[in-house]
């Protein structure tokens, strides 16, 4: 089928590369011509595993092409994605510009026949209704659009995780289609057909991904519920290490033995430091801000919030408990992005904890496997970033473990305790192994553990 993706930040590039992979013919449309460029070389913008493979076995086949022109795009696709960001606006909303800006250059190039436009975007509830007006609009006011142009909107949200990008695209657990047309449905289960049959996969003995078609209002909803739901889950099991720490119970132990109940499950169980990213702080703000908007208070979820911000200063009271005066103490991190196997510093712990560590006069180090200091020069300007761990832990007086990278479990932690002036280190993400940690002569802080 013939495709096009407008917008290759994570969803649409991720989601442009998969499709080409299993066979569509796709167009991946981005106003950074600097960004089509290095794509249309094979190369991907954002540091995600796998994803430089897919697109470069898809340029091969010649399934995926990249262009600044919206119109040719337009023209090409009998599915169209729009893909772009919708950055939370500081009341909490979303900023919904740049899907406007794509919905009417949609609509005035529009060339005839039947479209599909596929909502990827987190969009606020109920914009399904809003991008088919706007696309309208944009039809209205174009004098070379086809006049008679059918289309219709289908909200289709995305699940995926940074890291796990390309394995979440081919092994959805659901994919969900908002559209209560059945030839807009019939149109996206087609192009899904390859996905939902894992033809990309070896294992044939799969089964197949299940498809839940909603109402526009639903679908976009889905989104918001998934994820206030996991970042939910993940604040309750902050709660229980908290009670845990003062009781004396373990907080590893407690989520083993709940997450045996198949009610409850044993995923995003893992206490630490709080969540981050570019999704649950976002869309947990946007749905407490929409609830408002609707005079409801959505207390639940605002205590969530709440908790996590609480649980990214835990560690400053550790740190407290343990060393009493932060002021002229040098702290180092393990870990600056929000979680491993991604780049991505948004809204992550790290940068939480470093203003409140410097706010107490504490001097702050850290390293991570993919952040050098250029890179965070503007993100963060009191931190100094090292290029190796034994750097960091030199005169350290505590070391914080912020990022669960695999490769922190395999450090030579004998020879960095030697290396700081006090061997402590908080387990900001219970991930190091306890005992090993006390053996190479660690004081081992967890969070409930
Ligand atoms: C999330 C959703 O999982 C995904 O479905 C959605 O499309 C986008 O948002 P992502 O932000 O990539 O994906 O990361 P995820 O793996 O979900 O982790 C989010 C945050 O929660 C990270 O900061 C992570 O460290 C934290 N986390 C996760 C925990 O603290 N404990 C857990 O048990 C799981």
């Amino acid at each position: 089928m013939k495709v096009c993706v407008i917008g290759t930040g994570y969803v649409g590039l991720v989601t442009g590369a998969c499709l080409a992979h299993v066979g569509h013919h796709v167009i991946c449309v981005d106003n950074n011509a600097e960004k089509v460029k290095l794509m249309q070389s094979g190369q991907s913008p954002i540091y995600e595993p796998g994803l430089s493979e897919v697109l470069q076995s898809a340029i091969a086949a010649g399934t995926i092409e990249f262009t600044t022109d919206l119109a040719a795009g337009v023209h090409h696709g009998e599915v169209l994605f729009i893909a772009v960001g919708t950055p939370p606006l500081p009341s909490g909303e979303s900023d919904t510009q740049y899907v406007e800006a794509v919905a009417r250059g949609i609509g005035q190039n529009l060339n005839g026949g039947y479209k599909v436009i596929v909502n990827k975007s987190t969009v606020p509830i109920g914009s399904g209704d809003w991008v088919r007006m706007v696309i309208v609009d944009g039809l209205t006011e174009s004098q070379t659009a086809a006049k008679d142009a059918k289309f219709d909107v289908v909200s289709n949200p995305e699940f995926l995780r940074e890291g796990s990008a390309i394995y979440d695209t081919f092994n959805p657990d659901r994919i969900v289609l908002g559209s209560n047309v059945p030839e807009a449905i019939a149109i996206m289960k087609e192009l899904y057909a390859p996905i939902v049959n894992h033809e990309a996969s070896e294992d044939k003995t799969l089964p197949p991904v299940p498809v839940l078609v909603t109402e526009l209002n639903s679908a976009e909803m889905v989104k918001y519920a998934a994820n206030a739901f996991l970042a939910t889950k993940i604040s309750f099991i902050n709660e229980v290490a908290n009670i845990c720490d003062r009781v004396g119970a373990d907080v590893l132990q407690v989520a083993q033995g709940i997450g045996l109940d198949s009610r409850i499950g044993n995923k995003f169980l893992q206490a630490g430091l709080g969540w981050g990213g570019s999704c649950f702080p976002k869309d947990v703000a946007a749905l407490v801000h929409t609830a408002d908007d609707y005079g409801y208070e959505a207390v639940l979820l605002k205590a969530t919030v709440q908790t996590n911000q609480h649980q990214r200063l835990l560690v400053v009271e550790k740190l407290q408990q343990t060393l009493k005066i932060l002021k002229g103490k040098t702290i180092g991190l393990l870990g600056l992005t929000f979680k491993p196997d991604t780049d991505d510093m948004r809204d992550a712990p790290a940068l939480t904890l470093t203003e409140a560590l410097t706010r107490l006069g504490a001097k702050v180090k850290a390293y991570d496997p993919l952040i050098s200091q250029s890179e965070i020069r503007h993100t963060l300007s009191n931190i100094t970033v090292e290029a190796d761990i034994e750097k960091l832990a030199a005169g350290c007086d505590a070391l914080v473990l912020v990022t669960d990278w695999q490769q922190f479990q395999s450090l030579d932690y004998n020879r960095l305790a030697s290396l700081m002036n006090n061997p402590i280190l908080i387990d900001g993400r219970n991930f190091l192994n306890k005992a090993a940690l006390k053996k190479a002569g660690f004081s081992y802080v967890g969070i409930g553990h």
